[in-house]
C-alpha cells in the first residue's frame, strides 16, 4: 500500500508541542498521489506505520486523524473539537463564518433547526417529482447522442437546477454562486493569506447577491427555501438579516458542489467497473441501497475542527486553537470499520462511513442528497444501462475541502 514517510525537519521548525514522529509532509490541497483519485490518495494515510494522530507543517501546520473511529470521535465531540474554525488553512477558516457550521451547542441547535426545516425528509419527498424531471430533461437529449462528458453535461448541471429551483432563483445566477462556492472549497491562492483573500471575496460575494433577495422575501407567502428561511424564527425572535444571509450562503454553498462531485466518482467507478454497472442496470430495486454503499467507498469532505482548550489525545498534547483535520475518507475506507472496505458490494449488511459527517453537524441536506442520486441513478440506468469510460479519459481529481473529480467522458451505443 502507498504510504508517507515521516518528515525530516529541524524540531525548531515544528511548534513545541508537536512529537517529531508525527510529522509528515501532507497537503490537503495536492495530496501525494491524487493524480490516481482522491480517495485512493486519502487512503495513504491510513498506510504501514502512520500513527493515528499526525502533524503536517502544511498549510499553516494542522493535526490529521487518520482512523474511522477517530474520525467519529471528534466530530462527535464539539466540547473539546470545535467548529469555531471548520475550514484550512486557519488563517482562510476564519473567513468562513457561515452558518450553522461554524457554531457549537447549544447555540448550533436553534440554527440547525431552520435548516432542517426545509431540507427534512418529508420536505425532499415533496418534491421527488419535479428533482425526477430534470433529471429526465438532462438525459433524454444524451441517450441518441451516445456519448457526454458526465462531468459537465449531467453532473455539473443537474445539482444546481434543483436547488436552483428549491430556491425559486433564475438559471441564469447559478455559474456565479457556483463560482463563489468553489472559491470557497477549493480557494485559490498559493498561502494562507492569499486563500484566506480568496475564501473572504467569495462569502462576501454570497452575501452581496443575497442581501435584496433576502429582503424581498422577507414576509413573503412563497414556498421556496430562501422564503420558509427568512420568515422562521431563532430564540423565539424573528431570524436576523445577518443569519438567514449567512445560513442561506451556506445552504447554497453545500447545495451547488457535493452532488456534482459524488455523482462524477460514482459514474467513473461504474463506467470502469461493468459488473457492478450490470448488476444496478439489472435490478434497478438495488439502487437505494447501493447508494449507501457508494456513499461509503466515494466519500469527498474532509474539513476541520478546532481544539477548544489545551487536552491530551492520543498521548499528544494539543493546544487551544490548534487546527485538526478530520478527513470523513478515512472512516469508510477504514478495515476496523468495514470488512475489505475497498471492494464496492452492493449486498453489504451495514456500510458503516461518516461521508455525511456525524456529530450535530452531520450534514443537513443528507436526505436531498440521497433522493437526487437515487433518482440520477434510477433515470439514467433505465435509458443508459450499459456505458463506459472513453479510452481517452484522464479524469482530473482535486482535493480541498471538497474533492472533485472533471473529464468523466462516458460512452454506450446509442439506440
Ligand atoms: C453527497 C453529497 C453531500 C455530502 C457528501 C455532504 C457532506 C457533508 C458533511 C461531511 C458535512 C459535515 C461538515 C462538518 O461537520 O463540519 C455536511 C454538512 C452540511 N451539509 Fe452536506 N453533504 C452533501 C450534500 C448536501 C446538500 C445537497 C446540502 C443541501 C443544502 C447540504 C447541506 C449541508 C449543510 C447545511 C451542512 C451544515 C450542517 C451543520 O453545520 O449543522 N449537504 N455535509
Amino acid at each position: 500500500m502507498d504510504t508517507y514517510a515521516p518528515l525530516n525537519i529541524p524540531p525548531s521548525d515544528v511548534p513545541e508541542n508537536v512529537p517529531l514522529d508525527r510529522v509528515f509532509d501532507v497537503d490537503a490541497f495536492n495530496l501525494a498521489g491524487i493524480e490516481n483519485g482522491y480517495q485512493e490518495a486519502c487512503k495513504r494515510l491510513q498506510g504501514p506505520g502512520i500513527p493515528n494522530l499526525i502533524w503536517t507543517p502544511r498549510n499553516g501546520g494542522h493535526w490529521i486523524v487518520t482512523r474511522g473511529s477517530m474520525v467519529r470521535e471528534v466530530l462527535r465531540d464539539p466540547a473539546r473539537f470545535s467548529s469555531g474554525v471548520i475550514v484550512l488553512p486557519k488563517e482562510a477558516g476564519e473567513k468562513y463564518d457561515l452558518l450553522p457550521t461554524r457554531l457549537d451547542p447549544p447555540e448550533h441547535t436553534e440554527v440547525r433547526a431552520v435548516a432542517n426545516k426545509v431540507l427534512n425528509l418529508r420536505e425532499i419527498r415533496r418534491i421527488e417529482d419535479p428533482i425526477r424531471e430534470i433529471a429526465v430533461e438532462l438525459i433524454e437529449p444524451l441517450v441518441a447522442l451516445g456519448h457526454c462528458d458526465f462531468s459537465e453535461d449531467y453532473a455539473q448541471k443537474f445539482p444546481i437546477r434543483v436547488f436552483m429551483k428549491m430556491v425559486d432563483l433564475p438559471m441564469k445566477d447559478a455559474a456565479l454562486l457556483k463560482h463563489y462556492a468553489t472559491q470557497i472549497l477549493r480557494p485559490d491562492g498559493a498561502d494562507g493569506t492569499e486563500m484566506a483573500v480568496s475564501v473572504d471575496k467569495a462569502v462576501q460575494g454570497f452575501y452581496a447577491y443575497l442581501d435584496p433577495v433576502i429582503d424581498a422575501r422577507r414576509g413573503g407567502e412563497g414556498t421556496d427555501m430562501i422564503t420558509r428561511v427568512v420568515n422562521s424564527q431563532v430564540n423565539g425572535e424573528p431570524i436576523s438579516k445577518v443569519d438567514a444571509l449567512s445560513l442561506m450562503a451556506n445552504l447554497l454553498l453545500a447545495g451547488l458542489d457535493t452532488v456534482v462531485s459524488f455523482l462524477s466518482f460514482v459514474m467513473l467507478f461504474l463506467g470502469r467497473n461493468p459488473e457492478h454497472l450490470k448488476q444496478l442496470a439489472d435490478d434497478l430495486s438495488l439502487i437505494p441501497h447501493s447508494v449507501e454503499e457508494l456513499l461509503r467507498r466515494f466519500p469527498i469532505v474532509s474539513d476541520a475542527r478546532i481544539i477548544a482548550n489545551d487536552i491530551e489525545y492520543d498521548g499528544v498534547q494539543l493546544k487551544r486553537g490548534d487546527m485538526i483535520q478530520v478527513p470523513t475518507a478515512l472512516s469508510g475506507l477504514d478495515e476496523e470499520m468495514n470488512d475489505d472496505p475497498w471492494k464496492v458490494v452492493f449486498g453489504r449488511k451495514r456500510p458503516e462511513h461518516s461521508t455525511f459527517g456525524d456529530g450535530p453537524h452531520r450534514c443537513a441536506g443528507m436526505h436531498l442528497a440521497r433522493m437526487e442520486i437515487t433518482i440520477t441513478l434510477h433515470e439514467w440506468l433505465s435509458r443508459i444501462p450499459s456505458f463506459r469510460v472513453a479510452q481517452s479519459a484522464a479524469p482530473r481529481f482535486s482535493s480541498g475541502m471538497v474533492a472533485m473529480v472533471e473529464d468523466v467522458p462516458l460512452e454506450w451505443d446509442a439506440a
